[in-house]
């Protein structure tokens, strides 16, 4: 199980943060007194220029030929050892072994985790983070990779400048099922709780990606959540995959822990 291997990175991050700033917080949420509004009193880069998510103005992007395709490497060489599931307390991540990287940035960068986003509304209000002129999608893909042309690890690389590369995908919901997040969903119900890790079979990250990979949304941004280093270069892409209405649902209730006022409506009880 690489718990050890997750939670270092974490509380590396915390300690370089409360040995900063001096403060004490390293305890967030989305709502409540440690919530959004309140992120940037705790969490000083919160409040940066470069917040991300963003919506997405089509109109005011601008087209920009230096841009490649780009290049997922080592994403459908699983390799033989499970991966696994991981319950940060704010969303389910998924470790990625180090082999995994992306190609077609100015510089190598190598996968680090991946998690989802299913928002902290109705899933018909839309669970994505990013928004295209306005528009949320079910919910969102990130896979995080950190340069490691120019740093030597993910907790030194998120705090600097062209530090992370993140890949947004956004999932609308469809009639079919997606089979390749059954591989993510199937074993949501069993670390329900902060803290708890499952292991889980290998299988194709690229699978999860929409097929298209030459047309995306470039823009220098953040974390999305506390501590909110301004060091990400995103890379969303225009093209949608799409899950089934019982995947986003099941997602929603095993796979989300923001939101349990909603959940009792939507959620058959945990047991
Ligand atoms: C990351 O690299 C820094 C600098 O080399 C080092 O001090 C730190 O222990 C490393 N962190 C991890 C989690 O390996
Ligand atoms: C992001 O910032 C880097 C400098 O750190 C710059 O070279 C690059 O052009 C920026 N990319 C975009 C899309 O703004």
């Amino acid at each position: 199980m690489d718990l050890v291997g997750l939670s270092l990175p974490l509380l590396l991050v915390f300690w370089q943060w409360t040995t900063t700033t001096g403060a004490a917080v390293t305890y967030w949420t989305y709502t409540g007194s440690v919530g959004q509004s309140k992120w940037a009193e705790y969490f000083p880069d919160c409040g940066g220029k470069a917040q991300s998510p963003v919506d997405v103005a089509t109109v005011q992007t601008q087209y920009d030929p230096s841009l490649g395709p780009l290049t997922p490497l080592g994403y459908s060489q699983h390799g033989n050892k499970p991966f696994s599931l991981y319950n940060n307390g704010h969303t389910v991540v998924v470790p990625l072994p180090g082999w995994m990287g992306l190609g077609g940035l100015p510089w190598q960068f190598t996968a680090v985790q991946m998690h989802l986003h299913w928002g902290s509304e109705a899933p018909e209000a839309g669970g994505s983070e990013h928004t295209i002129n306005g528009q949320s999608t079910a919910a969102e893909l990130h896979v995080v990779h950190y340069n490691s042309e120019l740093y030597p690890n993910m907790s030194v690389a998120m705090t600097q400048q062209d530090g992370l590369a993140v890949l947004g995908v956004l999932i609308e919901t469809g009639e079919e099922a997606n089979p390749a997040f059954w591989n993510i969903l199937n074993y949501l119900g069993r670390v329900r709780h902060a803290g708890q890790s499952v292991s889980i079979p290998a299988f194709d990250v690229q699978s999860l990606l929409p097929s298209d990979l030459g047309r995306y949304y470039r823009y220098n941004g953040s974390l999305t959540t506390p501590p909110c280093f301004q060091s990400v270069l995103w890379t969303l892409f225009t093209e949608t995959v799409k899950m089934s209405h019982t995947q986003v649902r099941e997602g929603v209730c095993d796979g989300d822990f923001l939101m349990l006022e909603f959940k009792a409506s939507l959620c058959p009880p945990l047991l």
